[in-house]
């Protein structure tokens, strides 16, 4: 593929570059329609209409003066004038491909920056180390994804980072709020939300949570929104200042790719930035092409496996084979977890956690007897995916500890696809009915 952008170009690119409709007019057009323009001009490429892959690790400066000019800027140790382009230098500081992403999933959030990572936990271990130091503390809602659980207990103790974990539940933002002001007294850098949290579906309230900040001003709420954003959830208009993503999942949507994403504002992005940078955690252009492609896609994705979603759920809750259910589409009036998700999100999303008649052997024999879901961990993507957390994805969290979070021997996690609704029912209906 040949892609010239040849000196004429380039000077328009940076005289375009400010003239762009989508650029200039952003708060005109919705993030549906700015998934497929924003950031990006075709004549500069060929006239190609869909972003070509910027597959380079290192850009060709047009002059000494504007190789100088760019590593200030990029290092900080020049302020860049609003008009003035910030260079493309080496793809580990920035890529078009990234880039042009970036400015797309911040208009989703309603955020100013964004930054692309090479995977969900390089997106919230960065982010942690980038704005955390020795002796500060983390308040986080309780369950979260294993992962992140584990970065939490075994490796931010080794850099003097203390994790506070709190099992979310209706009095979690009053517990937060009695040792943020007590115990914890101007030690809490950070409040890490992870809401509908993985795999239990319970929600948090990240509004309450944002009024913490009346305590410390400088206090950073950060909201993993991996199940149900960027379309179901907007965690900025609840008072969130950092939005993370596992891209690998709803994002990406295809299970064809590892990807993260973190979105705020300028001044705290401009440190997630730099440290990515250091730490070299950015996607690579491929990844960034591929998200492009994917985000064109995302809400009708979305919609289509929330709408699948909420049929199987009701046939699981009605199931003589299963004992209880959690996704936010069963939820009833009078239930808190019901006004937290009324208050702040818009659509049910494709995350369902179940349990079966039985302990482990009974899940073991649903989970090997499905054929549509695929018998996989991860979640998002267009195939329908059904996994065991206790002993897969959630397996170095303590049993006392998973018992607390409703993870038990019988809980299965489903994600639901975009197949025919008949057919996946079928095959879950034809699994749960060997047990029991
Ligand atoms: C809620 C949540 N956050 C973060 C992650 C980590 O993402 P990744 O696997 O892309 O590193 C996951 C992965 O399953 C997740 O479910």
């Amino acid at each position: 593929m040949a892609i010239l952008i040849t000196e004429a170009q380039n000077r328009a690119r940076e005289k375009s570059m400010w003239e762009n409709e989508f650029s200039k007019n952003k708060d005109k057009y919705r993030p549906e329609t700015l998934s497929l323009n924003l950031g990006y001009e075709a004549k500069l490429s060929e006239g190609s209409v869909k972003v070509p892959i910027f597959m380079t690790s290192t850009f060709e400066f047009e002059s000494a003066e504007h190789g100088k000019r760019f590593f200030e800027y990029a290092y900080g140790l020049k302020k860049r004038g609003v008009k003035e382009d910030p260079g493309l230098i080496y793809s580990r500081i920035n890529n078009p491909n990234l880039q042009i992403f970036e400015e797309r999933i911040a208009a989703w959030d309603g955020t100013e920056k964004g930054a692309v990572f090479s995977s969900g936990m390089s997106a919230i271990t960065t982010t942690i180390l980038a704005l955390c130091q020795p002796g500060d503390v983390i308040m986080a809602s309780s369950p979260v994804y294993g992962g992140s659980y584990y970065f939490f207990t075994h490796i931010l103790p080794k850099f003097g980072i203390e994790v506070a974990s709190y099992v979310s539940a209706d009095d979690t933002a009053s517990k937060m709020e009695k040792d943020l002001v007590g115990k914890y007294k101007d030690k809490v850098k950070m409040i890490f939300l992870e809401t509908p949290a993985n795999p239990s579906n319970v929600l948090v309230d990240i509004e309450s949570m944002a009024k913490l900040k009346k305590h410390k001003s400088d206090l950073i709420i950060a909201v993993d929104n991996t199940f149900l954003g960027p379309v179901f959830q907007k965690p900025k208009d609840f008072g969130a200042d950092l939005i993370i993503y596992s891209a690998t999942k709803f994002i990406g949507g295809h299970s064809d790719l590892i990807a993260g994403v973190v979105t705020g504002s300028e001044k705290l992005m401009e440190s997630v930035s730099g440290y990515r940078t250091i730490l070299g955690s950015m996607a690579n252009p491929f990844t960034g092409w591929m998200l492009l492609r994917s985000l064109e896609t995302l809400s009708i994705r979305m919609e289509r496996q929330a709408k699948n979603a909420l049929e199987i759920a009701k046939l699981l809750k009605s199931h003589k084979n299963v004992t209880s259910v959690t996704y936010p589409g069963l939820l009833e009036d009078g239930d808190s977890q019901k006004e937290i998700f009324d208050k702040q999100c818009s659509g049910f999303g494709a995350v369902i956690s179940f349990d079966v008649k039985g302990g482990e052997k009974e899940a073991f024999k649903v989970l090997d007897n499905l054929k549509i879901f695929r018998l996989a961990v991860s979640l998002g993507g267009t195939e329908s995916l059904a996994e065991h957390p206790m002993r897969m994805t959630h397996s170095d969290v303590p049993p006392e500890h998973l018992d607390i979070i409703g993870v038990h021997e019988s809980t299965l996690r489903l994600s639901v696809g975009i197949e025919h609704i008949e057919d996946l029912k079928e095959d879950l209906d034809n699994a749960l009915s060997l047990i029991g």
